[in-house]
């Protein structure tokens, strides 16, 4: 499957609001070739050259609803520096199992391949999550210990399995609204 910024669901779709079903494990051929594609998307998607060629939009993270598909799978890929992956995910039926009561948000706020007009404001998520999943990169179950950053991009990624989008979150009379116990990821 070839995804590129043209193939993504927009938010116009009411597909993106449907709700996404566990995908039966072992995973089949087909899971496994949708998987792989969106963790490509992820990985190519900051690459300079690739960005232009191959037309796409920077990401951090990808559903498998995004390219129309209503099964819970996702892909995450965070480079540091040097364009070093620190962390990358393939995800079948991910989980959030535990959380921590705080919470932080994205001094930025969040973006997403779904959405193309600007939404501005804060997101409160959970600042420390444990997620189970099965992770086919290293074809096994895993439970992965999240915090700040990629616990929010987790947390963003599973919103999708219910077809909720980011800016939801979003409070409408103040947006910029501050918790002051959350913490504040710059
Ligand atoms: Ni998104």
């Amino acid at each position: 499957m070839k995804i590129n910024i043209d193939t993504i669901v927009k938010d116009n779709k009411e597909l993106i609001r449907e709700k996404s079903e566990n995908v039966r494990l072992p995973l089949s051929d087909d899971d496994k070739e949708t998987l792989m594609s969106l963790y490509h998307y992820v990985v190519d998607s900051t690459d300079p050259e690739k960005m232009k060629k191959e037309n796409l939009r920077p990401a951090v993270g990808i559903a498998a609803i995004q390219v129309g598909i209503k099964k819970k799978m996702i892909a995450i890929v965070i480079k540091g520096e040097d364009d070093k992956i620190i962390y990358q995910y393939a995800l079948a039926n991910p989980r959030i199992v535990s959380h921590s009561v705080e919470e932080a948000y994205l001094a930025n706020g969040e973006g997403c391949l779904s959405v193309e007009s600007e939404h501005e404001g804060y997101i409160y998520r959970h600042r420390r999550i444990k997620v189970k999943a099965y992770d086919l990169l290293q074809d096994k179950e895993v439970i992965i210990k999240a915090s700040d950053y990629l616990a929010i991009v987790f947390q963003h990624e599973l919103d999708h399995f219910n077809g909720i989008l980011f800016y939801d979150h979003i409070n409408k009379e103040n947006p910029f609204f501050v918790k002051k116990e959350a913490f504040r990821i710059e």
